[in-house]
């Protein structure tokens, strides 16, 4: 393989930089940001300067690629690919990318080609994802979605987002209504961002809101992604997911969770052995970035901040993986590559 630059939304590398979009200030400051140590790269996942379960993964992998360029010894390349696996705990993407990328460390040749060869196939992915989810969207539909799942999120067109882009260009009339996502609002700031940059129609709300939008009669569908499926069908994603996914059910609204084969865990049986993160008071006491810094909770107020939560397998009408959709029906197959 002989490439020597990759660029997406959320990144771009060369042999001179690797620079990732900083997330954190999206949508009012498009800002990149120069990563070349270990310590910045860590603080970027950490941060979600850059974010969504397979971008992690990608970025982490071109990150040790960028740094192999430099030609430090294998064994420093091999402490940065340990470090950065540990940044975050849910998505399994992270930890499944850098696994790959270590049985590739015989030369630094070797693991750069590799590193890009995971960016290329998670491109190859989403673009599988999408087509899959495409064929479950109708024209007329309105869909809610959750979180952030399109290019911000991963090296493609995304995974739930990806399957509403796709649809859009197959010039289905569909409509989005997009939850805000608390407490760091990936759906404010950044789905709304993307949607808007291709044009697809968007209506977004208070996560609280959707249980009276489906009432209404308002939401046909429900697609979002997702950071850790277990073997049973059990997932992680942003916190919240799982209500959207139980509103469903009670309201026989199909719901719909998309992710590629490397978000698939198969040593975990069930969802309840996912790590889940847990992330600082501060996030939901107020919001802090280096923009703007705001507090509507007393400083001192006790607070609980689970960053994502799990889904079981019974509130999911099908799984849309790169492969396969998989149903209660063959769920045997979740697994099976
Ligand atoms: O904390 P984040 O923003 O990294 O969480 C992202 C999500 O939960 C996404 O829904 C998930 O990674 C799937 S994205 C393709």
């Amino acid at each position: 393989m002989n490439v020597t630059s990759v660029q997406t939304l959320a990144l771009r590398w060369t042999a001179e930089e690797f620079l990732l979009l900083d997330q954190t200030l999206l949508p009012k400051q498009e800002v990149w940001l120069k990563i070349e140590t270990r310590a910045q790269m860590v603080e970027a996942i950490k941060s979600l300067r850059v974010r969504g379960a397979p971008l992690i993964g990608v970025s982490a992998c071109l990150f040790i690629a960028y740094r192999a360029l430099k030609r430090p010894s294998l064994s420093e390349l091999r402490q940065d690919a340990l470090a950065v696996r540990e940044a975050r705990p849910t998505a399994v993407n992270l930890m499944n990318n850098i696994d790959q990328l270590l049985k590739h460390f015989n030369s630094h040749e070797e693991l750069i080609e590799e590193a890009l060869r995971i960016f290329t196939e998670d491109q190859t992915l989403c673009k599988n994802m999408s087509n899959y989810g495409a064929g479950l969207i109708n024209d007329g539909d309105s869909i809610l979605t959750h979180c952030n799942t399109g290019s911000l999120a991963t090296a493609g067109a995304g995974t739930a987002l990806g399957a509403i882009k796709k649809a859009h260009q197959q010039g289905k009339k569909i409509h989005v209504y997009v939850d805000e996502t608390r407490p760091l609002l990936q759906g404010a700031r950044l789905t709304t961002w993307e949607l808007a940059k291709e044009n697809i129609p968007f209506t977004l709300i208070t996560d609280s809101m959707a249980a009276f939008l489906m009432k209404q009669g308002k939401i046909s569908k429900a697609f979002v992604g997702c950071d850790r499926i277990a073997v049973n069908g059990d997932f992680a994603n942003k916190i919240g997911t799982y209500s959207v996914a139980a509103l469903c059910y009670l309201h026989k609204i199909p719901f719909y969770v998309v992710g590629p084969r490397t978000t698939v865990d198969p040593k975990c049986t069930h969802g309840d052995l996912i790590p889940i993160e847990e992330r600082t008071s501060a996030e939901v006491i107020g919001f802090h970035s280096s923009l703007e810094s705001v507090s509507w909770a007393p400083e001192s107020t006790r607070v609980y901040n689970p960053s994502f939560d799990v889904t079981p397998n019974a509130y999911v009408t099908a799984w849309i993986l790169d492969h396969k959709i998989i149903t209660h029906e063959n769920i045997g197959e979740l697994c099976s590559q």
